[in-house]
């Protein structure tokens, strides 16, 4: 399975692994694939921390740095984070915060205790993003900046460009993958509506080859929906230069994930994830719960547009990771639908090892139909 984008990024594998956790880049980019780190929740001095660690651990091999600069979001424009900040929590409204308190308390989850509390504004924006580039740019294994939810802004594309390294962007459309391509996006990212956290409406395989005819020869990497070498196959076969993955890694061995967490993963099918708003303004995939249905039902207070919904459900987020086992009712699990084909914990290397074996076997499978 190895393509050209492995040799531009010197790695064995096409197998892009997005995640949160810094154990799952080492771990995949030392077993041949491309770790690519979360940025979004970390504060600049915080993100410094998780490169410097991953940095002393992944040897000599590469991985990326993720960060969310959305198309369109309230406030833009304004590229003073604590001017943004204070702009932004003055316009949400009370009622908000309130439904969200009272989900979570009558679920039962205590309150977390003051020090934990999370920053307001988190990664969401080209202010508080921005500043994250900084940081990543001065790790010289960094090799890749991907951007989720928007064209990169102009100044971030020249900024990763000129330290020599590569700018992604993932999109859920030709149109968006055709405006990424237009600014100078080297990497386009096409992501089915299966794939967990912010996704759109069009299904994998429909959209794949739709955003590979589009940007040719631009090369795109095939996401949302994969959990299996055959998957892979069938990705590299319609044209893909790879495949970015998400969902697959929450569960690993490697991953934070709590016990109780981990099981709602296991417990649940294809069937169980739904695209809710509720979480930060944006559709997103998650796993259905009484929190996701309770912001569809007409007592609630209905959704606020990005960045403030984030800034509502934030320290609700941490409340339920924090205390897992008592909120799974009302937790935040993004995760795609292929949720169904995770069952277990193993080692991100097992995962790899499966995912290579079942495409070699896939790709016989072709071979042995081809007549004579
Ligand atoms: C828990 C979770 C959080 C995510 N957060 C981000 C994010 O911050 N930025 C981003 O570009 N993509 C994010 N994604 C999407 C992934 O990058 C990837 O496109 C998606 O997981 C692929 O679909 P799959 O989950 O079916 O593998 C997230 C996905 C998951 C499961």
């Amino acid at each position: 399975m190895h393509t050209e984008l492995c040799d531009r990024l010197g790695i064995e594998l096409p197998i892009f692994a997005f995640t949160h956790c810094r154990d799952v880049v080492v771990a995949v980019s030392r077993n041949g694939g491309f770790g690519v780190l979360g940025a979004v929740g970390f504060s600049p001095e915080q993100l410094e921390v998780e490169l410097k660690w991953i940095d002393e651990h992944i040897g000599d091999k590469p991985y990326g740095v993720d960060i969310v600069i959305p198309g369109k979001y309230e406030g833009m424009g304004e590229m003073d984070p604590a001017k943004l900040e204070a702009t932004l929590l003055a316009a949400i409204p009370a009622q908000h915060r309130q439904f969200a308190a009272k989900l979570l308390t009558e679920a039962g989850v205590p309150e977390l205790p003051p020090e934990e509390r999370h920053h307001q504004l988190l990664g969401w924006t080209a202010a508080t993003a921005s500043p994250q580039v900084d940081v990543a740019l001065k790790h010289e294994k960094v090799r890749l900046i991907a951007n989720a939810l928007g064209t990169p802004p102009e100044d971030v594309i020249e900024r990763v460009h000129e330290s020599g390294r590569l700018v992604a962007a993932l999109c859920g459309s030709p149109r968006q993958a055709l405006a990424h391509k237009k600014a100078g996006v080297d990497i386009i990212i096409a992501q089915g509506t299966e794939g967990g956290g912010h996704t759109g409406e069009i299904g994998s395989l429909v959209l794949w080859p739709q955003v590979i005819d589009a940007v040719a020869p631009t090369p795109v990497l095939a996401a949302g929906g994969i959990g299996s070498g055959r998957q892979i196959a069938s990705a590299l076969a319609v044209g893909a230069a790879g495949v970015w993955t998400g969902s697959l890694w929450l569960a690993v061995d490697e991953a934070e994930a709590p016990p109780a967490q981990r099981q709602s993963y296991f417990d649940a099918t294809s069937k169980d994830t739904v695209r809710s708003r509720s979480v930060t303004g944006k559709p997103c995939r998650m796993l259905k719960n009484e929190w996701t249905e309770a912001w569809e039902k007409p007592e609630s207070p209905g959704y606020l547009p990005m960045p403030l919904q984030g800034m509502v459900t934030m320290d609700m987020i941490t409340r339920t990771h924090r205390y897992a086992d008592k909120a799974q009712k009302v937790a935040f699990n993004p995760v795609g639908q292929v949720v169904g084909m995770i069952n277990e914990s193993r080692s991100v290397r097992a995962v790899i090892q499966d995912l290579v074996a079942d495409y070699v076997a896939s790709v016989e499978r072709l071979q042995n139909l081809m007549p004579g």
